[in-house]
This record gives structure tokens, sequence and C-alpha cells, in this order.
């Protein structure tokens, strides 16, 4: 499958690099230029033991690759996976920016139905906000 991975931190990153692993097509989009361009490099920035050599083979074998062009990681995806951070707002509760922000872009780069996959924390609910900003 086509699998998109928006957000390359401790979650995201693994997240893409396993799905490809399995011999899915991946494409790991943020919009830390630094760290995509590390990335790019084969230069992880999280250590996870085993996670360099996994990424460097599926780069290899073009099966995972890393961006920030936004149209270019959704528009032919099958499945996104939501996978941003939600910082803790003043009174505790989960900072939803980042994720709305992922609903905004893939409502405007799809063109054909997709799963969208919410792995970040989130409260009840969020699946039909994010469908709706969609
Ligand atoms: N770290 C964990 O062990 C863990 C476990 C379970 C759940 N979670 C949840 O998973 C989510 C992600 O956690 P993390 O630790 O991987 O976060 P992180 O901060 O390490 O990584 C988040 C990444 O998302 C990127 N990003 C932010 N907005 C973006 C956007 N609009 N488009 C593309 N990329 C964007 C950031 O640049 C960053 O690289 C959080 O909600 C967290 O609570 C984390």
């Amino acid at each position: 499958m086509k699998i998109t991975v928006i957000g390359t931190g401790y979650v995201g990153l693994v997240q893409g690099v396993i799905l490809s692993e399995f011999g899915h097509k991946v494409v790991c989009l943020d919009i830390d230029e630094r760290k995509i361009e590390n990335l790019k490099k084969g230069i992880l920035p999280i250590y996870e033991p085993g996670l360099k050599d996994i990424l460097d083979r599926n780069v290899a074998e073009e099966r995972l690759q890393f961006t920030t062009n936004k149209e270019y990681a959704l528009e032919n995806s099958e499945v996104i996976f939501i996978a941003v951070g939600t910082p803790p707002a003043e009174d505790g509760s989960a900072d939803l920016t980042y994720v709305l922000d992922c609903a905004k872009d893939i409502g405007k780069n799809i063109k054909d139905y997709v799963v969208v996959v919410n792995k970040s924390t989130v409260p009840v609910g969020t699946g039909d906000l994010v469908e709706e900003t969609i």
C-alpha cells in the first residue's frame, strides 16, 4: 500500500520505517526541514536499537522516502497516519493545533478516498473533528 506518515518524531519515524520494512511504500512528511534533510542522509533524530539499519535498507530499496512536500506526500496516499505532537495546553488538555493543521493539509491535497489514522494522543471525539476539518 502507499502510506504517508505525518510527523517524524518518536512515534511517526518508527511507524514509517517499520511499515516500509513490511513492504509498503512509505512517505514520511514533516514540516521540520532540517530533520528531513538529516533523515535523507540517514541521520536519525532519535535512538532506537536497529532502526537505522532498517531505515537505510528501505531507503536503498526505494520503499521509504522523507519529504516536506505536502502535495507529494498526500495526494496519492491510500492510508495517512497523523503522528504529530499534542502538547498539553495550560489547562492540561491536549493542544490539537498540529493535528488540525494536518487535517487541513490532508483536505487540501487528497484526490480520492483515503483512510486517516490518528496516532497522536487526543481526546474522544477528535476523529469527528478531524473528519469535519478534512
Ligand atoms: N513518544 C511516545 O512514546 C508516544 C507514545 C504514545 C503516543 N504518543 C503521542 O504521539 C504524538 C507524537 O509524539 P512524538 O513523541 O512522536 O512527537 P515529536 O514531537 O517527537 O514529533 C512530532 C513531529 O511532528 C512534526 N510536525 C508538527 N506539525 C506538523 C505538521 N503540521 N505537518 C507535518 N509534521 C508536523 C514535528 O516537526 C515533529 O517532528 C503525540 O500526540 C504523543 O502524545 C507519543
